[in-house]
């Protein structure tokens, strides 16, 4: 099933999921029109958005969702958010802000990609990019706006931050089972909520893309780069907040409430790690 003629808005166009959602959109139906938010249309990604069939590039950011609407030529059918910036206050006064919003102004559906939260939900984490999550998950669900929540776990793409695969080997808990999910499936999901809402309304769904011991990710990257990781310097990047320094021993210490064999039950197609790899060692090689 597909949809037809529908007016979506993405925000974070140019980020990791807002990209990945509307590449995965353009390819749905020639009538859609997908509008994709950021605040400086000419830089070098903007520009490349600009370029796909369907896509009409507009400043703004989450921060004024009212500004992009307005710009919509018609009715506001679909819109993707994820909190940005590390400011809980501002995530959840922007968050509530364009639930408010969707409901006065008749959106016709939300996706909000919140986050996984590792067996914490109910209780209090301290921190605080954690807890404004919760806070917009809350509002949204007692909202009268139609949605999806997603909850992704880590980015297999945090592979290829400074420190992250360093990581693994010397630091990530031998008994706790991670996880982790590519962000161009999170764009894939995002778009096949928002091409079919009735069946993904209220629904919230934790994604998954692969599972494994510290020993199974340092198996599959051996596989795919032929690098063992254990050779890798044993570092931790003394440089980072101590807010950040607390949210990545949160994500270290912590198993993922998402389990893979639920997310292939709504998307059966996410990539596991070794996918994911030598996808990107296809597309620039390691
Ligand atoms: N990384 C992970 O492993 C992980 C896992 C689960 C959940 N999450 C959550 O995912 C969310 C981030 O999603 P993402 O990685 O897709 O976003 P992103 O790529 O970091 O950013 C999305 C876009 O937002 C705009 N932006 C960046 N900072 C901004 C700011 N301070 N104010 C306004 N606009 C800003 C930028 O676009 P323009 O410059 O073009 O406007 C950027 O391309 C966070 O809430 C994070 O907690 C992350």
């Amino acid at each position: 099933m597909s949809s037809q003629g529908k007016n979506f808005v993405i925000f974070g166009a140019t980020g990791k999921q807002g990209s990945a959602a509307v590449q995965w959109l353009t390819k749905s139906g020639t009538d859609n029109i997908i509008y994709a938010i950021t605040r400086d249309p000419s830089s070098a990604k903007a520009q490349s958005l600009a370029t796909l069939p369907h896509v009409q590039v507009i400043q703004g950011d989450s921060s004024d969702p009212e500004k992009a609407f307005a710009q919509v030529n018609g009715t506001v059918d679909g819109v993707f958010f994820a909190p940005v910036g590390f400011d809980a206050k501002d995530q959840i006064k922007e968050g509530k802000q364009m639930i408010d919003l969707a409901g006065k102004s008749g959106v016709g559906y939300l996706v909000f990609s919140s986050t996984d939260f590792s067996g914490h939900r109910e209780d209090v984490t301290g921190i605080e990019a954690i807890e404004a999550k919760k806070v917009i998950e809350d509002y949204l669900i007692s909202s009268f706006v139609k949605y999806t929540i997603l909850r992704p776990v880590g980015f297999l793409e945090n592979l290829f931050f400074p420190g992250y695969a360093d990581a693994i080997p010397h630091f990530w808990p031998r008994q706790l089972i991670k996880s982790g999910i590519a962000s161009s499936d999170i764009g894939r999901a995002v778009s096949e909520v928002l091409l079919n809402p009735a069946y993904f309304e209220g629904k919230i769904i934790g994604l998954s893309g692969y599972e494994g011991s510290p020993q199974d990710w340092m198996h599959v990257w051996e596989k795919v780069t032929g690098e063992d990781l254990r050779k890798r310097e044993k570092k931790m990047n003394s440089e980072m907040s101590e807010e950040k320094m607390k949210m990545l021993k949160f994500i270290m210490f912590n198993e993922n409430d998402a389990r893979v064999e639920r997310t292939r039950a709504f998307f059966p197609w996410v990539m596991d790690l070794q996918t994911f790899l030598e996808d990107a060692k296809a597309r620039k090689p390691m």
